[in-house]
């Protein structure tokens, strides 16, 4: 089980002041001593955190592998076949959201998103999509001839609240969690590695961790969140002691 470190925030915490610090190409590299085993970040159309300079500087310079996160667009698919990283995850992209909310919409789109895809795979990068739970869109991604499917967590994670700001156990969490058990067998039926991301936490990660299926987990705020109070190397490692507790 692989720890992929988001390091769009430490872009964010950048570019709220438009200043030079703090770095997220120093921050991935610190993530990577402390156990990270990849790097993920999301080049936005709208440039509001990483910028192109610091995806160039990342790939001069990544131990690891770069996880490049992209919408579907032909400058994107252009920037990420000129940069080369060892993996492209495709998400969907709303200028109005604060993050990615919700996946792709596969199922409506095949033959756009198997051209994406073959366009990488030729530039020998592997490709993932970013979907929700949902058996349609799981084997929607097996016909577009993706290697990878990574899937969003974040109905899952928004249960966890609901049910904690309630004190109550609506059961919403486990449902949702049915539906990721489901999701990463099918996907992993069809050959598609898995992987799954957005919104876990040091409280909710374990049973995530612990889907056989589930190969890797790219997570950001929460560990950008606490890496304020105990340091980045901290925060890296108290997530992955837990993914690996959770596996055991
Ligand atoms: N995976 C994908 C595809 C994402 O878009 C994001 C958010 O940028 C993440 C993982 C990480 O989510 P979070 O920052 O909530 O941990």
């Amino acid at each position: 089980m692989e720890l992929g470190i988001n390091i769009d925030h430490v872009a964010t915490l950048r570019q709220v002041r438009r200043a030079t610090y703090p770095d997220p190409v120093e921050a991935a590299l610190i993530a990577e001593r402390a156990g990270a085993d990849n790097i993920t970040l999301h080049l936005r159309e709208d440039r509001r955190h990483i910028q192109d300079d610091d995806v160039r500087r990342l790939s001069r310079c990544v131990q690891t592998r770069m996880n490049l996160e992209i919408a579907v667009t032909d400058e994107m698919l252009e920037f990420a076949c000129a940069i080369q990283p060892a993996d492209c995850c495709l998400v969907p992209e709303r200028r109005e959201e604060l993050t990615t909310e919700g996946g792709l919409d596969v199922l409506a789109q095949i033959p756009r998103l198997t051209s994406a895809v073959s366009r990488l795979r030729d530039a020998g990068i592997r490709v993932a999509l970013f979907v929700d739970p949902d058996l349609h869109q799981i084997e929607a991604c097996a016909r577009t001839g993706a290697s990878v499917v990574e899937l969003h967590t974040g109905t899952y994670c928004e249960a966890g609240h609901l049910q904690g700001e309630r004190g109550a156990t609506s059961g919403s969490q486990a449902q949702e969690l049915a539906r990721l058990q489901a999701a990463a067998r099918l996907a992993n039926s069809l050959g598609l590695e898995v992987h799954a991301g957005h919104g876990l936490t040091l409280e909710n990660v374990s049973a995530v961790a612990a889907i056989p299926e589930i190969t890797e987990l790219n997570i950001g705020h929460s560990i950008i969140a606490r890496a304020v109070f105990v340091g980045l190397p901290q925060a890296v490692n108290e997530m992955k002691q837990a993914m690996l507790a959770a596996r055991r």
